[in-house]
């Protein structure tokens, strides 16, 4: 499995070790990417050490509790802690994944955390995902139609039809997949990455959308497509089991099917 974790001898120094306010137990130690742009300094890595005995079993749960009780101002993303958001993608112990479903157990030693890969950073392990969203914006993910609906009412599509958006609608656009491509990484301003172009096939796969074409228009180019070089990191990081790389495949097979 493909894994992007800092080397403990980066050049990140070590910051502050925190103690836990409940010594004993089962102690384990969280070391935590730390930056702060108001402060203008380097980043850090900063270790807090909790009592697991005190602790839920996720990770999230580490950090909430290290931010109630240790450090009021370690900064991250969550909200509906049942990996259905996608805010609490990060990357834990070399691995991008959500905070809320990686099980502390699950992870050997020292717990190591820093925000997804590549991304500019906000603030602690919050990433800046405005190039991310301004790409999914740009493959306009809703349906598109021409015809007016049957009778004025619903779009109806048959069960097979339906089957088809299997393992494209579950996407929670945590982006993953997405910071562990490394053709998103050197190319992420032309490259549209594993999460947006699976997001533009479950349209394109979508049998009620009519812009087929505009979308395959749209998306032909040496950059925005073709990119991705089949590398499959993305679905070895996918939290939800997708593989946007076979996506990708299915799109760059209907670019090359509309032609012969
Ligand atoms: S298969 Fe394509 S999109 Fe997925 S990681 Fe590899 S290059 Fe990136
Ligand atoms: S395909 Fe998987 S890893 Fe990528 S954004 Fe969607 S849920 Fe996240
Ligand atoms: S908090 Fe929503 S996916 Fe983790």
């Amino acid at each position: 499995m493909a894994e992007f974790a800092l080397p403990k001898n980066s050049r990140i120094k070590q910051g502050q070790r925190h103690a836990s306010p409940q010594p004993g137990g089962a102690m384990r130690s969280f070391r935590i990417y730390r930056y702060d742009p108001d402060t203008g300094e380097n980043p850090r890595f900063d270790t807090f050490d909790v009592n697991l005995d005190e602790c839920g079993p996720m990770v999230l749960d580490a950090l909430i509790k290290i931010k109630g009780e240790q450090d009021a101002s370690l900064t991250f993303r969550r909200s509906c802690r049942e990996g259905i958001c996608g805010s609490c993608s990060m990357n834990i112990d070399g691995k991008n994944g959500l905070a809320c479903t990686t099980a502390i157990e699950d992870v050997k030693g020292e717990v190591t955390i820093t925000p997804l890969p590549s991304m500019d950073v906000i603030k602690d392990l919050v990433p800046d995902f405005t190039r991310f969203y301004a790409q999914y914006a740009s493959i306009k993910p809703w349906l598109q139609t021409v015809t007016p609906a049957p009778s004025g009412k619903e779009r109806l599509q048959s069960p097979e039809d339906r089957q088809k958006l299997d393992g494209l609608y579950e996407c929670i656009l945590c982006a993953c997949c997405s910071t562990s491509c490394p053709s998103y990484w050197w190319n992420s301003d032309k490259f549209l990455g594993p999460a947006i172009l699976l997001q533009a096939y479950r349209f394109l796969a979508d049998s009620r959308d009519e812009m087929t074409g505009e979308r395959l228009d749209a998306l032909e180019d040496p950059f925005r497509l073709y990119r991705c070089h089949t590398i499959m990191n993305c679905a070895n990081a996918c939290p939800k089991g997708l593989s946007p790389a076979k996506a990708i495949a299915e799109i760059k097979k209907m670019e090359v099917e509309r032609i012969v």
